[in-house]
Protein backbone atom coordinates (compact mmCIF):
# COMPACT_ATOMS: atom_id res chain seq x y z
CA UNK A 1 0.00 0.00 0.00
CA UNK A 2 1.04 3.25 -0.81
CA UNK A 3 2.24 5.54 2.99
CA UNK A 4 1.69 9.21 2.63
CA UNK A 5 2.73 12.12 5.05
CA UNK A 6 4.27 10.91 8.15
CA UNK A 7 2.62 7.40 7.85
CA UNK A 8 5.00 4.99 8.77
CA UNK A 9 5.15 1.16 9.32
CA UNK A 10 7.32 -0.21 12.83
CA UNK A 11 7.10 -3.51 13.83
CA UNK A 12 3.85 -4.41 11.74
CA UNK A 13 2.24 -1.65 13.63
CA UNK A 14 1.00 1.57 11.72
CA UNK A 15 2.06 5.24 12.84
CA UNK A 16 1.06 8.42 11.59
CA UNK A 17 2.82 11.86 13.10
CA UNK A 18 5.06 8.98 14.83
CA UNK A 19 1.95 7.90 17.17
CA UNK A 20 0.88 4.51 16.96
CA UNK A 21 -2.94 4.10 16.92
CA UNK A 22 -2.99 1.93 19.97
CA UNK A 23 -1.88 5.14 21.68
CA UNK A 24 -4.86 6.97 19.85
CA UNK A 25 -7.07 4.62 21.06
CA UNK A 26 -6.14 4.93 24.63
CA UNK A 27 -6.58 8.56 24.65
CA UNK A 28 -9.72 9.57 22.73
CA UNK A 29 -11.38 6.25 21.75
CA UNK A 30 -12.74 4.73 18.43
CA UNK A 31 -14.00 5.50 15.67
CA UNK A 32 -11.45 8.76 15.46
CA UNK A 33 -10.65 10.99 12.83
CA UNK A 34 -6.70 11.31 12.60
CA UNK A 35 -5.45 13.96 10.93
CA UNK A 36 -1.84 14.32 9.82
CA UNK A 37 -0.74 17.94 10.82
CA UNK A 38 2.91 17.85 9.10
CA UNK A 39 1.14 16.66 5.77
CA UNK A 40 -1.54 18.95 6.27
CA UNK A 41 0.70 22.05 6.31
CA UNK A 42 3.21 20.21 3.52
CA UNK A 43 0.10 20.34 1.35
CA UNK A 44 -0.41 23.95 1.65
CA UNK A 45 3.07 24.46 1.30
CA UNK A 46 2.94 22.52 -2.36
CA UNK A 47 0.23 24.36 -4.04
CA UNK A 48 1.44 27.30 -2.68
CA UNK A 49 4.85 26.86 -4.43
CA UNK A 50 4.30 24.83 -7.33
CA UNK A 51 1.20 27.33 -8.54
CA UNK A 52 3.17 29.94 -9.30
CA UNK A 53 4.41 31.79 -12.76
CA UNK A 54 6.72 34.14 -13.12
CA UNK A 55 4.85 36.57 -15.19
CA UNK A 56 1.34 35.45 -13.70
CA UNK A 57 -0.45 36.78 -10.77
CA UNK A 58 -1.36 33.75 -9.16
CA UNK A 59 -3.20 32.53 -5.80
CA UNK A 60 -4.53 29.08 -3.87
CA UNK A 61 -7.99 29.31 -2.17
CA UNK A 62 -8.53 26.29 -0.77
CA UNK A 63 -11.92 24.90 -0.74
CA UNK A 64 -13.33 24.28 3.13
CA UNK A 65 -16.25 22.34 2.03
CA UNK A 66 -13.49 19.61 2.11
CA UNK A 67 -12.55 19.45 6.11
CA UNK A 68 -13.03 22.45 7.86
CA UNK A 69 -12.96 23.57 12.04
CA UNK A 70 -11.08 26.00 14.11
CA UNK A 71 -7.96 24.29 14.09
CA UNK A 72 -7.76 23.69 10.20
CA UNK A 73 -8.47 27.87 9.61
CA UNK A 74 -5.66 28.14 12.14
CA UNK A 75 -3.15 26.35 9.41
CA UNK A 76 -4.32 28.24 6.28
CA UNK A 77 -4.12 31.53 8.24
CA UNK A 78 -0.74 30.82 9.04
CA UNK A 79 -0.21 28.81 5.22
CA UNK A 80 -1.14 32.16 3.43
CA UNK A 81 -3.83 29.96 1.35
CA UNK A 82 -6.85 32.05 0.97
CA UNK A 83 -10.13 30.76 1.83
CA UNK A 84 -13.51 29.25 -0.34
CA UNK A 85 -16.60 29.48 1.90
CA UNK A 86 -20.22 28.24 0.74
CA UNK A 87 -22.12 28.85 3.71
CA UNK A 88 -22.70 31.22 7.05
CA UNK A 89 -21.66 28.48 8.93
CA UNK A 90 -17.80 28.37 6.53
CA UNK A 91 -18.08 32.18 7.27
CA UNK A 92 -18.38 32.03 11.07
CA UNK A 93 -15.79 29.60 11.78
CA UNK A 94 -13.46 31.48 9.69
CA UNK A 95 -14.43 34.35 11.28
CA UNK A 96 -13.75 33.00 14.65
CA UNK A 97 -10.63 32.53 14.10
CA UNK A 98 -9.92 36.00 12.33
CA UNK A 99 -8.77 34.83 8.99
CA UNK A 100 -8.23 37.78 6.79
CA UNK A 101 -11.78 38.42 5.32
CA UNK A 102 -9.74 40.02 2.07
CA UNK A 103 -9.33 36.96 1.45
CA UNK A 104 -11.96 34.96 1.83
CA UNK A 105 -14.00 33.73 -1.25
CA UNK A 106 -17.61 33.44 -1.00
CA UNK A 107 -19.26 30.78 -3.18
CA UNK A 108 -22.61 29.07 -3.92
CA UNK A 109 -25.88 28.94 -6.26
CA UNK A 110 -28.28 29.67 -3.64
CA UNK A 111 -26.98 32.03 -0.93
CA UNK A 112 -29.79 33.71 1.71
CA UNK A 113 -30.01 37.14 2.35
CA UNK A 114 -28.67 36.56 5.98
CA UNK A 115 -25.97 35.26 4.45
CA UNK A 116 -24.80 37.64 1.99
CA UNK A 117 -25.90 40.47 4.49
CA UNK A 118 -23.51 38.38 7.52
CA UNK A 119 -20.70 38.57 4.55
CA UNK A 120 -21.18 41.90 3.50
CA UNK A 121 -21.29 42.34 7.08
CA UNK A 122 -17.78 40.66 7.36
CA UNK A 123 -16.11 42.74 4.97
CA UNK A 124 -15.29 39.28 2.60
CA UNK A 125 -13.15 40.05 -0.19
CA UNK A 126 -15.17 38.75 -3.08
CA UNK A 127 -18.84 36.84 -4.01
CA UNK A 128 -18.73 34.52 -6.34
CA UNK A 129 -21.75 35.32 -8.08
CA UNK A 130 -23.83 32.20 -9.41
CA UNK A 131 -26.72 33.81 -11.24
CA UNK A 132 -28.66 37.31 -12.18
CA UNK A 133 -31.58 37.08 -9.13
CA UNK A 134 -28.34 36.62 -6.90
CA UNK A 135 -26.42 39.61 -8.19
CA UNK A 136 -29.55 41.49 -7.51
CA UNK A 137 -29.59 40.08 -4.13
CA UNK A 138 -26.52 41.33 -3.15
CA UNK A 139 -27.06 44.62 -4.76
CA UNK A 140 -30.27 45.26 -2.62
CA UNK A 141 -27.96 44.37 0.49
CA UNK A 142 -24.98 46.42 -0.55
CA UNK A 143 -24.89 49.94 1.45
CA UNK A 144 -24.10 52.90 -0.33
CA UNK A 145 -20.93 54.09 1.36
CA UNK A 146 -18.77 51.15 1.04
CA UNK A 147 -16.31 50.34 -1.84
CA UNK A 148 -17.23 48.57 -5.03
CA UNK A 149 -17.93 44.91 -3.96
CA UNK A 150 -15.15 42.78 -5.72
CA UNK A 151 -16.95 40.05 -7.51
CA UNK A 152 -16.33 36.72 -9.88
CA UNK A 153 -19.30 35.51 -11.96
CA UNK A 154 -19.50 31.62 -11.71
CA UNK A 155 -19.69 30.34 -15.62
CA UNK A 156 -19.94 26.86 -16.83
CA UNK A 157 -17.72 26.09 -19.61
CA UNK A 158 -19.28 22.93 -20.54
CA UNK A 159 -16.48 20.45 -20.05
CA UNK A 160 -16.88 16.99 -19.13
CA UNK A 161 -14.52 15.69 -16.74
CA UNK A 162 -14.36 12.18 -16.15
CA UNK A 163 -15.81 11.57 -12.55
CA UNK A 164 -18.96 11.00 -10.89
CA UNK A 165 -22.15 11.98 -11.85
CA UNK A 166 -22.70 13.52 -8.79
CA UNK A 167 -19.47 15.54 -7.95
CA UNK A 168 -18.98 16.94 -12.12
CA UNK A 169 -20.54 20.22 -12.21
CA UNK A 170 -20.06 21.56 -15.82
CA UNK A 171 -22.28 19.40 -17.69
CA UNK A 172 -25.09 21.61 -19.39
CA UNK A 173 -27.81 20.93 -16.62
CA UNK A 174 -25.48 21.37 -13.81
CA UNK A 175 -27.33 23.74 -10.94
CA UNK A 176 -23.85 26.05 -10.56
CA UNK A 177 -23.47 28.94 -12.83
CA UNK A 178 -24.37 30.45 -16.27
CA UNK A 179 -23.46 28.84 -19.09
CA UNK A 180 -20.54 30.55 -21.91
CA UNK A 181 -22.77 29.01 -24.46
CA UNK A 182 -25.76 30.98 -23.52
CA UNK A 183 -25.87 34.36 -25.31
CA UNK A 184 -27.59 35.82 -22.21
CA UNK A 185 -24.32 35.43 -20.31
CA UNK A 186 -22.21 37.67 -22.18
CA UNK A 187 -25.30 40.24 -21.49
CA UNK A 188 -25.45 39.43 -17.73
CA UNK A 189 -21.55 40.52 -17.21
CA UNK A 190 -21.60 43.28 -19.24
CA UNK A 191 -23.88 44.98 -16.99
CA UNK A 192 -22.23 43.54 -13.93
CA UNK A 193 -19.13 45.00 -15.27
CA UNK A 194 -20.63 48.30 -16.06
CA UNK A 195 -22.57 48.75 -12.09
CA UNK A 196 -20.58 51.14 -9.84
CA UNK A 197 -21.61 49.38 -6.86
CA UNK A 198 -19.81 46.09 -8.32
CA UNK A 199 -16.02 45.45 -8.75
CA UNK A 200 -16.34 42.95 -11.27
CA UNK A 201 -13.32 41.26 -11.71
CA UNK A 202 -13.95 38.24 -13.70
CA UNK A 203 -14.48 34.18 -14.50
CA UNK A 204 -14.96 31.39 -12.19
CA UNK A 205 -15.50 27.66 -13.26
CA UNK A 206 -14.93 24.40 -11.41
CA UNK A 207 -15.25 21.45 -13.97
CA UNK A 208 -15.77 18.58 -11.27
CA UNK A 209 -13.67 16.72 -8.76
CA UNK A 210 -11.36 13.66 -8.31
CA UNK A 211 -10.25 14.32 -11.32
CA UNK A 212 -6.75 12.40 -13.06
CA UNK A 213 -6.82 13.89 -17.01
CA UNK A 214 -4.90 16.95 -17.24
CA UNK A 215 -6.33 17.19 -20.42
CA UNK A 216 -9.65 18.30 -18.35
CA UNK A 217 -8.25 21.00 -17.26
CA UNK A 218 -6.07 22.43 -19.84
CA UNK A 219 -9.14 22.27 -22.17
CA UNK A 220 -11.23 24.15 -19.17
CA UNK A 221 -8.51 26.82 -19.28
CA UNK A 222 -8.55 27.53 -22.84
CA UNK A 223 -11.87 27.21 -23.32
CA UNK A 224 -12.15 30.20 -20.45
CA UNK A 225 -9.78 32.40 -22.33
CA UNK A 226 -11.54 32.12 -25.41
CA UNK A 227 -14.42 33.27 -23.51
CA UNK A 228 -12.34 36.21 -22.48
CA UNK A 229 -11.97 37.10 -25.78
CA UNK A 230 -15.32 36.95 -26.22
CA UNK A 231 -16.18 39.04 -23.66
CA UNK A 232 -13.05 41.54 -24.15
CA UNK A 233 -14.72 42.15 -27.68
CA UNK A 234 -17.55 43.32 -26.04
CA UNK A 235 -16.00 45.26 -24.49
CA UNK A 236 -14.99 43.90 -20.97
CA UNK A 237 -11.73 43.10 -19.50
CA UNK A 238 -11.52 40.10 -17.11
CA UNK A 239 -9.09 40.28 -14.33
CA UNK A 240 -9.43 36.89 -12.72
CA UNK A 241 -9.56 33.86 -13.76
CA UNK A 242 -10.26 31.38 -10.98
CA UNK A 243 -10.65 27.87 -12.39
CA UNK A 244 -11.66 25.80 -9.11
CA UNK A 245 -10.26 22.33 -7.66
CA UNK A 246 -10.85 19.12 -8.56
CA UNK A 247 -7.53 17.37 -8.09
CA UNK A 248 -7.80 13.88 -7.87
CA UNK A 249 -6.29 11.94 -4.86
CA UNK A 250 -5.16 8.08 -4.32
CA UNK A 251 -8.05 5.99 -2.48
CA UNK A 252 -6.55 2.80 -3.85
CA UNK A 253 -4.09 0.34 -5.92
CA UNK A 254 -4.50 1.81 -9.40
CA UNK A 255 -5.75 5.95 -8.60
CA UNK A 256 -2.82 8.14 -10.50
CA UNK A 257 -3.06 11.41 -9.11
CA UNK A 258 -1.26 13.71 -11.87
CA UNK A 259 1.98 15.06 -10.62
CA UNK A 260 1.05 18.72 -9.53
CA UNK A 261 4.06 20.64 -10.03
CA UNK A 262 4.18 19.43 -13.69
CA UNK A 263 0.30 19.92 -14.27
CA UNK A 264 0.53 23.61 -12.96
CA UNK A 265 3.59 24.32 -14.85
CA UNK A 266 2.02 23.32 -18.30
CA UNK A 267 -1.22 25.25 -17.24
CA UNK A 268 0.16 28.44 -16.62
CA UNK A 269 2.72 28.61 -19.16
CA UNK A 270 -0.25 27.23 -21.42
CA UNK A 271 -2.64 30.04 -20.07
CA UNK A 272 0.57 32.48 -20.44
CA UNK A 273 0.67 31.74 -23.89
CA UNK A 274 -2.59 32.43 -24.89
CA UNK A 275 -3.94 35.20 -23.10
CA UNK A 276 -0.63 36.99 -24.55
CA UNK A 277 -1.64 36.14 -27.86
CA UNK A 278 -4.54 36.97 -27.43
CA UNK A 279 -3.43 40.58 -25.34
CA UNK A 280 -5.75 39.93 -22.49
CA UNK A 281 -3.16 40.00 -20.01
CA UNK A 282 -2.70 40.98 -17.21
CA UNK A 283 -5.17 38.26 -15.32
CA UNK A 284 -4.40 36.91 -12.01
CA UNK A 285 -5.07 32.99 -12.10
CA UNK A 286 -6.38 31.18 -9.37
CA UNK A 287 -7.11 27.75 -8.16
CA UNK A 288 -9.26 26.47 -5.42
CA UNK A 289 -8.09 22.61 -3.91
CA UNK A 290 -9.92 20.70 -1.36
CA UNK A 291 -9.40 17.05 -1.89
CA UNK A 292 -5.92 17.26 -2.81
CA UNK A 293 -5.00 18.94 0.51
CA UNK A 294 -6.54 17.45 3.19
CA UNK A 295 -7.33 14.02 1.79
CA UNK A 296 -4.56 11.60 2.06
CA UNK A 297 -3.34 13.57 5.22
CA UNK A 298 -6.46 11.62 7.11
CA UNK A 299 -7.48 8.50 8.28
CA UNK A 300 -10.53 6.99 10.16
CA UNK A 301 -9.48 4.47 12.66
CA UNK A 302 -12.10 1.98 13.96
CA UNK A 303 -12.66 -0.79 16.47
CA UNK A 304 -13.89 -3.73 15.09
CA UNK A 305 -16.78 -5.46 16.43
CA UNK A 306 -16.87 -8.38 15.25
CA UNK A 307 -17.19 -10.82 12.24
CA UNK A 308 -19.60 -13.01 10.44
CA UNK A 309 -19.67 -14.57 7.30
CA UNK A 310 -23.14 -15.18 5.39
CA UNK A 311 -24.85 -17.81 4.17
CA UNK A 312 -24.44 -15.76 0.70
CA UNK A 313 -20.77 -16.31 1.44
CA UNK A 314 -20.38 -11.84 2.34
CA UNK A 315 -17.79 -12.35 5.01
CA UNK A 316 -18.35 -8.97 6.87
CA UNK A 317 -16.25 -7.20 9.22
CA UNK A 318 -18.44 -5.15 11.73
CA UNK A 319 -16.68 -1.62 13.00
CA UNK A 320 -17.71 0.99 15.55
CA UNK A 321 -18.17 3.62 13.01
CA UNK A 322 -20.61 3.80 10.06
CA UNK A 323 -22.10 5.59 7.13
CA UNK A 324 -22.89 8.86 9.30
CA UNK A 325 -19.38 9.37 9.76
CA UNK A 326 -18.25 7.46 5.98
CA UNK A 327 -21.11 8.40 3.65
CA UNK A 328 -18.58 8.11 0.84
CA UNK A 329 -18.93 4.76 -0.56
CA UNK A 330 -22.84 4.76 -0.19
CA UNK A 331 -23.50 7.89 -2.25
CA UNK A 332 -20.67 7.62 -4.92
CA UNK A 333 -19.67 3.85 -4.62
CA UNK A 334 -16.11 5.37 -3.50
CA UNK A 335 -13.18 2.52 -2.90
CA UNK A 336 -11.12 2.66 -0.11
CA UNK A 337 -7.86 0.89 1.57
CA UNK A 338 -8.13 -0.32 4.69
CA UNK A 339 -5.60 -2.29 7.11
CA UNK A 340 -5.72 -3.84 10.22
CA UNK A 341 -2.83 -1.35 12.22
CA UNK A 342 -1.87 -3.43 14.17
CA UNK A 343 -0.97 -6.58 12.00
CA UNK A 344 0.17 -4.52 9.14
CA UNK A 345 2.05 -6.78 7.04
CA UNK A 346 0.18 -9.98 8.17
CA UNK A 347 -0.50 -12.66 4.93
CA UNK A 348 -4.51 -12.00 3.92
CA UNK A 349 -6.36 -14.42 4.72
CA UNK A 350 -9.94 -13.67 2.63
CA UNK A 351 -12.05 -10.79 1.20
CA UNK A 352 -13.77 -8.85 3.40
CA UNK A 353 -16.31 -5.59 3.74
CA UNK A 354 -16.20 -3.36 5.99
CA UNK A 355 -19.46 -2.23 7.19
CA UNK A 356 -20.88 -0.23 10.81
CA UNK A 357 -23.44 0.11 13.06
CA UNK A 358 -26.23 1.70 10.91
CA UNK A 359 -29.35 0.66 10.64
CA UNK A 360 -29.24 0.15 6.56
CA UNK A 361 -27.92 -2.09 3.80
CA UNK A 362 -25.89 0.42 2.12
CA UNK A 363 -23.81 1.16 5.59
CA UNK A 364 -20.69 0.38 3.73
CA UNK A 365 -17.38 1.64 4.60
CA UNK A 366 -15.33 -0.45 2.45
CA UNK A 367 -16.93 -2.72 -0.22
CA UNK A 368 -14.29 -5.07 -0.68
CA UNK A 369 -10.83 -5.40 1.32
CA UNK A 370 -8.21 -8.21 1.68
CA UNK A 371 -7.64 -8.64 5.56
CA UNK A 372 -5.77 -11.02 7.81
CA UNK A 373 -9.46 -12.39 10.16
CA UNK A 374 -9.71 -9.96 11.79
CA UNK A 375 -10.24 -10.23 15.91
CA UNK A 376 -12.53 -8.47 17.70
CA UNK A 377 -11.25 -5.01 19.65
CA UNK A 378 -8.44 -4.89 16.70
CA UNK A 379 -7.96 -1.27 15.36
CA UNK A 380 -9.11 -1.26 12.09
CA UNK A 381 -7.88 2.15 9.92
CA UNK A 382 -9.67 3.47 6.37
CA UNK A 383 -7.17 5.61 4.56
CA UNK A 384 -7.42 8.98 2.32
CA UNK A 385 -10.54 9.75 4.96
CA UNK A 386 -8.99 13.65 5.34
CA UNK A 387 -11.74 15.16 2.63
CA UNK A 388 -15.14 14.85 2.81
CA UNK A 389 -15.69 12.76 5.59
CA UNK A 390 -15.61 14.69 8.80
CA UNK A 391 -17.06 17.70 6.80
CA UNK A 392 -19.94 15.28 5.38
CA UNK A 393 -20.47 13.55 8.63
CA UNK A 394 -24.23 13.10 10.09
CA UNK A 395 -25.79 11.91 13.39
CA UNK A 396 -27.46 9.25 11.71
CA UNK A 397 -29.25 7.14 13.90
CA UNK A 398 -28.28 9.13 16.47
CA UNK A 399 -24.77 7.92 16.38
CA UNK A 400 -22.43 10.64 18.29
CA UNK A 401 -19.85 11.82 15.70
CA UNK A 402 -16.46 11.28 16.04
CA UNK A 403 -13.57 13.77 17.72
CA UNK A 404 -10.92 14.86 15.36
CA UNK A 405 -7.44 14.48 16.31
CA UNK A 406 -4.11 15.90 14.90
CA UNK A 407 -0.71 14.13 14.97
CA UNK A 408 2.28 15.30 15.01
CA UNK A 409 6.21 15.17 16.01
CA UNK A 410 4.71 12.12 17.65
CA UNK A 411 2.15 14.12 19.58
CA UNK A 412 -1.64 14.59 19.29
CA UNK A 413 -4.16 16.75 20.36
CA UNK A 414 -7.86 16.44 20.12
CA UNK A 415 -8.94 19.63 17.55
CA UNK A 416 -12.52 18.52 17.69
CA UNK A 417 -14.25 16.82 20.69
CA UNK A 418 -16.11 13.66 20.47
CA UNK A 419 -20.17 14.83 20.43
CA UNK A 420 -21.88 13.46 23.02
CA UNK A 421 -25.31 11.70 24.42
CA UNK A 422 -26.22 15.51 25.35
CA UNK A 423 -24.96 17.15 22.21
CA UNK A 424 -27.38 15.67 20.58
CA UNK A 425 -30.40 16.21 22.42
CA UNK A 426 -29.16 19.91 22.77
CA UNK A 427 -31.90 21.35 20.24
CA UNK A 428 -34.68 19.39 20.92
CA UNK A 429 -37.41 21.16 22.67
N1 LIG B 1 -14.35 24.92 -5.76
C1 LIG B 1 -15.65 24.71 -5.97
C2 LIG B 1 -16.48 25.78 -6.49
C3 LIG B 1 -16.21 23.48 -5.65
O1 LIG B 1 -17.49 23.27 -5.87
C4 LIG B 1 -15.39 22.45 -5.11
C5 LIG B 1 -15.95 21.16 -4.76
C6 LIG B 1 -14.04 22.73 -4.91
C7 LIG B 1 -13.54 23.98 -5.26
C8 LIG B 1 -13.09 21.72 -4.32
O2 LIG B 1 -12.99 20.58 -5.09
P1 LIG B 1 -11.88 19.45 -4.72
O3 LIG B 1 -10.53 20.08 -5.00
O4 LIG B 1 -12.06 19.12 -3.30
O5 LIG B 1 -12.20 18.33 -5.63
N2 LIG B 1 -18.43 15.56 -1.61
C9 LIG B 1 -17.75 15.17 -2.81
C10 LIG B 1 -17.01 16.29 -3.43
C11 LIG B 1 -17.87 17.47 -3.74
C12 LIG B 1 -17.09 18.58 -4.29
C13 LIG B 1 -17.91 19.79 -4.43
N3 LIG B 1 -17.19 20.92 -4.85
C14 LIG B 1 -16.85 13.99 -2.52
O6 LIG B 1 -16.81 13.55 -1.37
O7 LIG B 1 -16.19 13.47 -3.41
Amino acid sequence: MQLFGTQEIRNNQFYMGGVSMEELKETYGTPLYVMDEQALTENMRLFQESFRHERLDTEVIYASKAFMNRAMVRLLKDSGLSLDVVSGGELYTAAKEDFPRERIYFHGNNKSPEEIAYALKEGIGTFIVDHELEFQRIALLLKGDRRPQRILLRVNPGIEAHTHEYISTTKNDSKFGLSIFDEATADFIKKMASDRRFDFRGLHCHIGSQIFEEESFLKAAKTMVEYMRTLSEKGVQVRELNLGGGFGVHYVQGDEPLNLNKLFEKLLAQLYTLLEKENLLPVKIMIEPGRAITATAGITLYEVGSVKKTFGGMHYVFVDGSMADHIRTALYDARYTAKLTGRMMDPQSDTFRVTGKACESGDILVKEVRLPLPRPGELLAVFSTGAYHYSMASNYNRLTKPPVVFVKDGGSRLVVRRETYEDLIRNDL
